[in-house]
């Protein structure tokens, strides 16, 4: 059974390659909502009717489990859909679990008091709608008693990226790097909370001090998968790579290569 798996855009592409080096056999079923790209500038119910929408296409495809590889969904929708769109014979999983298992040191589902994290300060980049919800914040709050978190929105970079203006997305990688720095000058980790922020990873690294680590979203999340899968293998299954967008084939084709420098063939919905 192919594992569906969303962003709005080609930001996910970053996330679907760790899936996919994690599980080569695996049918994927990418799904960029260029239509209605970028998300971050989108109010939260808009996100929520969107990626309800993208979830929508990806079941009607086949696949029952389905990964928002989107911070700004996960952070947004995923909830409420949980709670009122996903069937029990469905799953929708996001990028955010992973990565706040990993930092707090213990499992999502351990409801014991907060405890001491193996990290401090932590600067988190993302979309300006996944800052506004506060999510990431709250969830490592709800499991560790010493994380520091700063959130900085970084506007216009997923938008910069998706059209391959890359002296934009340079000069905002540097903006945002600085005013984080501005209010936690020597981050332990910084998180890249936008799966397309991991294709600027270098120019990231380049702005922020030496020694600051990276926790990498895209392969947290594949270790989360194997591990699910293992214990549901119901949702796991052979079979191709297909990739899908709202928007025009051609122009998302070339932006791909562009970015992911990956000859990934697309197809619109
Ligand atoms: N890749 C999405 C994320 O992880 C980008 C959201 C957007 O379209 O602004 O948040």
């Amino acid at each position: 059974m192919p594992i569906g798996v969303f962003d709005s855009g080609l930001g996910g592409l970053t996330v679907l390659g760790a899936l996919q080096n994690a599980l080569p056999g695996q049918a994927f079923v990418y799904l960029g909502d260029h239509a209605h790209a970028p998300y971050g500038a989108r109010s939260a119910p808009e996100i929520l009717d969107l990626t309800m929408a993208a979830c929508g296409l990806l079941f009607a495809r086949g696949c029952d489990l389905v990964i928002l590889a989107c911070n700004t969904a996960s952070s947004v929708a995923l909830k409420p859909m949980q709670e009122y769109f996903v069937t029990a014979d469905k799953r929708v999983l996001g990028v955010f679990v992973p990565v706040i298992e990993v930092l707090a040191g213990r499992a999502w589902a351990d409801r014991a008091a907060p405890t001491i994290a193996p990290v401090n300060d932590v600067l988190f980049f993302a979309t300006p709608a996944t800052v506004r919800s506060g999510a990431f914040s709250r969830e490592v709050a709800l499991r560790t008693s010493n994380v520091r978190i700063v959130e900085v929105p970084c506007p216009g970079l997923v938008d910069a990226l998706e059209t391959d203006a890359q002296a934009d997305a340079a000069r905002i990688v540097r903006t945002c790097t600085a005013q984080g720095l501005a209010q936690m000058p020597t981050p332990e980790v910084t998180v890249l909370g936008c799966t397309h922020y991991p294709l600027m990873q270098t120019q990231f690294a380049a702005a922020l001090p030496p020694g600051t680590r990276t926790l990498s979203q895209p392969r947290a999340v594949a270790d989360a998968l194997c591990d699910y899968l293992a214990r549901h293998p119901r949702f796991a299954g052979g079979g191709g790579q297909t990739y899908l967008t709202t928007g025009h084939a051609g122009p998302v084709t070339r932006a791909a290569l562009a970015l992911t420098g990956r000859d990934l063939v697309f197809r619109t919905v």
